[in-house]
């Protein structure tokens, strides 16, 4: 019986991270599965957690108010500490690029306990940009003897640079999570009404796009366009909004705030009321909470494209066949800009606004990246690493 650790603590790990803990979680005679989160989110890792219905066995519910790096990676450190003295798992997992992951693989590898990295090998090879994940994941793998690769280039990436372990092409985990949600919504109506109703409560009822209008997606939260970069990017949804009246623009809002606080001032808005805002001269632009992910993906699926500077978000959504407009200079997926579904757009607002428009006006170039393959799995990527931990 292999004991394993599964350690996350912001909102993307969590999506990406739960299914492989319910894969693990379907094999109790081989595998003792425990999570810890750090909870270096809160509230946006809790929706996450409710959806999927994981209980954490340790919560280092480390999150403060504005915290910075060095606030994540000591909280983390320390945390761990005594976390794992008493787990004692056999494998520690960790997912992807963030100061949690980075941190929570330096604890165990401080204790020796083999570290398995879950979304290995991706890189931009800039070590600013995106900022500091980039010097997360590539430091992560040198503490790692387990990299569960998305994609063969991520693979080729680790064996580049001689990583130490052993090297799985597994998919992305993310496209398990969306397939787990796709199959809940469509598989349920009453579940989709009560989703449908709880994003309406949220800001944005989907019956607005009932006569054919249209609705652009957008997120933001990226420590590298702080400051200038997100004036830009969000002067050019308020040129998008003013020129389409007939197209909804809705931006759930990450809790970060330094988000916030350019949206509110640029927009007028009062940061003490609920964030169920419409902005824009047709009041057609949305400001919300950020959604639970259900929602989010029942948004995504009724939108025509979507905006936005996520790593996961550039996964999910060629997966349900939407073209994804990348408000960055870099990105450590290129296959999916390889494969036609993700154009990279910086955070130029002239950019934003014209790769915008060529969507929504040419119907040719829309059906083109619409129809591209998803290059990030089949959504049996969790298979893949329950099976390669089974025989190590
Ligand atoms: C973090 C990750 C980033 C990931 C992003 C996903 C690092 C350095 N950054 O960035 O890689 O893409 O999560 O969203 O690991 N906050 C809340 N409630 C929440 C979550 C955040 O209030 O549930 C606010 C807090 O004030 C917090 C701030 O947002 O201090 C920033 O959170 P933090 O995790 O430090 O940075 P993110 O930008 O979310
Ligand atoms: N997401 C969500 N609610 C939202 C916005 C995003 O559940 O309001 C999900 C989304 O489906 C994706 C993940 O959060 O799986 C992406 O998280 P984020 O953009 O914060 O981080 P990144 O992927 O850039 O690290």
């Amino acid at each position: 019986m292999k004991k394993l650790l599964l350690v996350f603590g912001t909102r993307p790990e969590a999506v990406k991270m739960c299914p492989l803990v319910k894969a693990f979680q379907q094999h109790p005679d081989a595998f003792q599965t425990s999570v810890c989160v750090t909870g270096q989110h809160r509230q946006m890792l809790d929706q996450v957690l409710a959806v999927f219905d994981v209980n954490p066995d340790y919560d280092l519910d480390i999150m403060s108010p504005g915290q910075n790096l060095y606030d994540i990676t000591s909280r983390v450190l320390t945390g761990m500490n005594d976390v794992l003295r008493r787990a004692a798992p056999d494998i520690v997992f960790v997912h992807g690029d963030t100061t949690t992951s980075f941190a929570a693989a330096l604890a165990a590898s401080y204790q020796h306990i083999p570290v398995a990295h879950v979304e290995a090998g991706l890189r931009t090879y800039n070590p600013l940009s995106p900022w500091p994940e980039e010097l997360n994941r590539q430091l992560t793998a040198r503490l790692s003897c387990y990299h569960f690769a998305p994609t063969s280039q991520a693979a080729c990436n680790l064996r580049s640079e001689q990583v130490q372990g052993r090297i799985v092409v597994t998919g992305n985990t993310v496209i398990d999570a969306l397939h787990i949600a796709l199959r809940r919504l469509r598989g349920d109506a009453a579940l989709m009404h009560r989703v449908g109703g709880r994003l309406a409560e949220a800001g944005y009822p989907l019956t607005r796009l009932s006569n054919g209008r249209r609705m652009v997606l957008i997120t933001g939260h990226r420590r590298e366009n702080f400051g200038e970069g997100f004036v830009r990017m969000l002067t050019a949804f308020k040129e998008l909004a003013d020129t389409y009246p007939q197209v909804d623009f809705v931006y759930p809002v990450h809790l970060n705030p330094n988000v916030r606080r350019p949206v509110a001032e640029i927009f007028g808005i009062d940061t003490a009321q609920e964030w169920r805002v419409k902005a824009g001269v047709h009041c057609n632009l949305f400001f919300i909470n950020p959604l639970e992910y259900l929602e989010f993906i029942l948004l995504m699926e009724h939108s025509t494209l979507v905006l936005t500077d996520s790593g996961g978000i550039q996964e999910e959504a060629p997966g349900l066949g939407k073209p994804v407009l990348v408000m960055r200079d870099t990105t450590e997926r290129p296959e999916a800009v390889e494969a036609g579904t993700v154009r990279l757009v910086g955070t130029d607002r002239r950019t934003i606004v014209a790769e915008t428009v060529r969507l929504l006006t040419d119907s040719a170039c829309y059906n083109q990246m619409s129809h591209a393959v998803n290059p990030y799995g089949d959504g049996h990527a969790c298979e893949s690493i329950v099976h390669a931990i089974m025989q190590a």
